[in-house]
C-alpha cells in the first residue's frame, strides 16, 4: 500500500523542497515507485525537477479545483518518478476554495483513487497554515518536518506541532491516523558549533522522532535545482547525495 508522507514545516527555508526532491530521488533509486505532488505555488519542486513553468498546463491548483482526474495531471520524471507540477494561481486557493464543504479533504479523496500505484507520495507543502497544508495533512499517514539548525527555525516547530495535533485529532475521529516520521534537521554547518547546539536542543524536544541522518549544507545540494537535478543525478558521490540516500535507507528502515 502506497504511504503518503507530507514535508511540512509553516517556517519558510528550511529545505522542504530540497528534501521533497532528494527523498523522493532516492526511494526511486531504491526502485520505489514516488509521486511528488508540489503543493506551493512557488513551484520550487516543479522547477528543481527541470520543469519550467511555461510547460505546466495542469497544475495541482487544477487537481484541488476543478474534477479532473488526478492521472491526467502527473508528469512522468523517470521510470520511477513522477511529479504533479504546480504553479503561481495557487496563490488563490485560499479565495477559490472558502465556503466549500470538505475544503481540507480535496486532495485525500483525490489521492485515495491512486496511492496504491505508488510506493511513496511526498507532499511538498509551502511555508504557510492555510487550506493547502490542511488538505496535505489529511491525505498523508505521516509527516516529515525538516528544521533548519538555526535558533528560528527551532523556535517556529511549537506551532508545526500544534497545526499536527489539530489534525490529528480530528483524523482520529474519523478513524484514520497521522504520525509524525521524524524531524530532520538540515543545513548543518559542520564548521561551526553553534549548529551541533541546535540539534540537541531538539532532541530534547523530540527524543525518539529524530531521523539519525542529519543534512549538512552543502554547495552541490544548493547548485542541483539549477540543473533542474536532485542532487543525486548531479553529484552521486557528493557528500548531499549521500546524506539523502541514507535518509532513504533510514525511512524504509534498513538504517
Ligand atoms: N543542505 C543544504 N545545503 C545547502 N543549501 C541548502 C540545503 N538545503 C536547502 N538549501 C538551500 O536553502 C534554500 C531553501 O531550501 P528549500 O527551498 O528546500 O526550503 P523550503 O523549506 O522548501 O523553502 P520554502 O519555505 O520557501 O518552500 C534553497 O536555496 C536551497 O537550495
Ligand atoms: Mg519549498
Amino acid at each position: 500500500m502506497g504511504k503518503v508522507i507530507a514535508i511540512a514545516n509553516q517556517k519558510g527555508g528550511v529545505g522542504k523542497t530540497t528534501t521533497t526532491i532528494n527523498l523522493a530521488s532516492a526511494l526511486a533509486k531504491e526502485g520505489k515507485n514516488t509521486l511528488i505532488i508540489d503543493l506551493d505555488e512557488q513551484a520550487n519542486a516543479t522547477i528543481g525537477l527541470g520543469i519550467g513553468r511555461e510547460y505546466v498546463k495542469i497544475s495541482s491548483y487544477d487537481l484541488l479545483t476543478t474534477p479532473i482526474d488526478i492521472k491526467d495531471t502527473i508528469l512522468s520524471i523517470d521510470e520511477k518518478l513522477a511529479i504533479i507540477p504546480s504553479s503561481s494561481k495557487l496563490a488563490n486557493i485560499v479565495e477559490k476554495l472558502i465556503g466549500l464543504e470538505d475544503k481540507e479533504r480535496l486532495l485525500d479523496k483525490k489521492l485515495s483513487t491512486i496511492k496504491d500505484n505508488y510506493d511513496f507520495v511526498l507532499l511538498d507543502c509551502p511555508p504557510s497554515l492555510s487550506v493547502t497544508i490542511d488538505n496535505a495533512l489529511f491525505a498523508s499517514d505521516s509527516v516529515i518536518i525538516p528544521v533548519e539548525c538555526d535558533y528560528y527555525a527551532y523556535d517556529a516547530l511549537t506551532q508545526m506541532i500544534q497545526k499536527i495535533n489539530q489534525i490529528q485529532k480530528e483524523k482520529n475521529k474519523m478513524g484514520y491516523i497521522l504520525t509524525i516520521e521524524g524531524v530532520l534537521l538540515t543545513k548543518l554547518d559542520n564548521r561551526n558549533l553553534f549548529g551541533y547546539k541546535m540539534i540537541e536542543k531538539v532532541k530534547e524536544l523530540f527524543p525518539n522522532k529524530i531521523f539519525k541522518t542529519i543534512i549538512s549544507r552543502s554547495s552541490h545540494i544548493q547548485e542541483a535545482p539549477m540543473y533542474g537535478k536532485s542532487v543525486l543525478d548531479f553529484a552521486y558521490n557528493s557528500r548531499g547525495s549521500k546524506e539523502y540516500r541514507e535518509l532513504a535507507k533510514e525511512l524504509l528502515g534498513e538504517k
